[in-house]
């Protein structure tokens, strides 16, 4: 690889252990795929913040990078495995919450901001049409990739962080115009409606996709949290994590329509929403966010719970910034006068939740996935209206 001055000083140690151990890292992955060269980036975000995924070794080496390593460029952080402020209530045992909060210690060392959300475009982390950044977690980066028209691989949380501590990244991959064409069109004439239809219709578009960019027609003015629900799906279910929909996001208009061809219909719809639901109707857990709730998400989640009490353990998963916006706006007081539980900065995901429920309700294709394949819950998808009515009666009702 070709490497710049200042980079090649940062890979002889010239700078401290934490760039060049950064440094190598990211020359050994640029050997992997064919870089030539490193490309300056605006932004990251880094994933891999669970202590659950962590473990002992994986804080080790954090505290290691922490003792002389600074970041470059504005840094944030994926969910962690617990609420910071209210690990206690939702459950979280105190020794994880010592580890946990030894972690984000760590990155708060190195000049990270702290903030653990999925949606960093959401809290000022939010790139421009072309910058070049390297994030993490599937959902943001397909977000960005796709809607924003920004440039990032699907970045290791190691990589991620290497990323951050220098300043660069290798220049392959989506960084690439020539990788960034369509392979596939999907001419959608299904209904779509609630979050749920987007989270249906990535399932159904990831796993026809067999890791290609899929290209959508048919589709007009979905919101940015329909948006932000179909890029967790579809990259989770199989599509690169790059999608173009005709008419509504930015790059859409440089290419044809690919030849390749799959109709959406009705039924298409309702097939995948049957294959997201398992059996039997009883709920012992609700999750809305994810991808983290947006400020119209906990709007409208508020009016659904105004008066009403929820039955089931119910968490409203969101960034800190996004809940504190949430309190001056008196969101937060009628969620949590129902009992609701907020869980910012984590979610049921990687939060240590194993063991505790049977069976959860959630708008979100991707939180299906994960959920039933790490934790063996049983699913039901639907509409945030579907999800409010199991959490106040424990019975899902569609
Ligand atoms: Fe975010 Fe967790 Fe879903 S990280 S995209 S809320 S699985």
């Amino acid at each position: 690889m070709e490497l710049t001055e200042h980079e090649q000083k940062m890979l002889s140690g010239e700078f401290g252990n934490a760039k060049k151990k950064s440094m190598e890292i990211l020359v050994a992955l640029g050997k992997i795929f064919g870089a030539k060269n490193m490309i300056p980036i605006k932004s990251v975000q880094v994933a891999g913040v669970s202590y659950s995924n962590l473990g002992e070794a994986g804080l080790e080496y954090l505290s290691e990078l922490a003792k002389d390593g600074k970041v470059e460029v504005l840094t944030t952080l994926n969910p962690a495995g617990m609420d910071r402020e209210n690990w206690r209530a939702l459950g979280i045992p105190e020794d994880f919450a010592i580890k946990q909060n030894r972690v984000i210690e760590a990155f708060a060392k190195m000049g990270i901001q702290t903030t653990c959300t999925c949606t960093p475009y959401l809290i000022g982390n939010l790139p421009k049409r072309g910058d070049h950044i390297a994030w993490s977690e599937s959902s943001a980066v397909t977000y960005a990739n796709s809607v924003i028209g920004a440039y990032t691989n699907r970045e290791g949380g190691p990589s991620a962080l290497a990323a951050a501590l220098t300043g660069v990244t290798p220049n392959y991959g989506m960084h690439l115009d020539e990788n960034r064409k369509p392979d596939i069109h999907f001419k959608v004439e299904a209904k779509l409606k609630t979050l749920s239809d987007y989270g249906a219709l990535s399932y159904f578009v990831g796993t026809h996709c067999k890791a290609k960019i899929p290209y959508l027609s048919g589709i007009s003015n979905p919101t940015n949290d329909q948006l932000k629900t179909f890029s967790a799906g579809v990259v989770t279910y199989g599509s690169k994590p790059l999608f173009h929909v005709q008419g509504v996001t930015p790059e859409a208009a440089k290419y044809e329509p690919p030849v390749e061809t799959i109709t959406v219909t009705q039924k298409d719809l309702e097939d995948s929403y049957k294959a997201l639901t398992g059996p039997g109707n009883d709920v012992d857990f609700v999750s809305i966010g994810c991808p983290h709730a947006s400020i119209d998400e906990l709007k409208k989640v508020a009016d659904l719970l105004k008066g009403k009490k929820v039955k089931v353990e119910t968490w409203i998963a969101t960034a800190r910034p996004t809940k504190k916006k949430a309190d001056e706006l008196g969101y937060s007081k009628i969620i949590e006068d129902s009992g609701a539980k907020f869980a910012c900065d984590t979610c049921m995901v990687v939060a240590p939740i194993k063991g505790r429920f049977k069976s959860i309700a959630t708008t979100s294709a991707k939180a299906v996935y994960y959920v039933s394949a790490r934790f063996g819950m049983l699913t039901r998808i639907g509409s945030l209206e579907d999800c409010i009515n199991a959490a106040i009666t424990g019975k899902w009702k569609k």
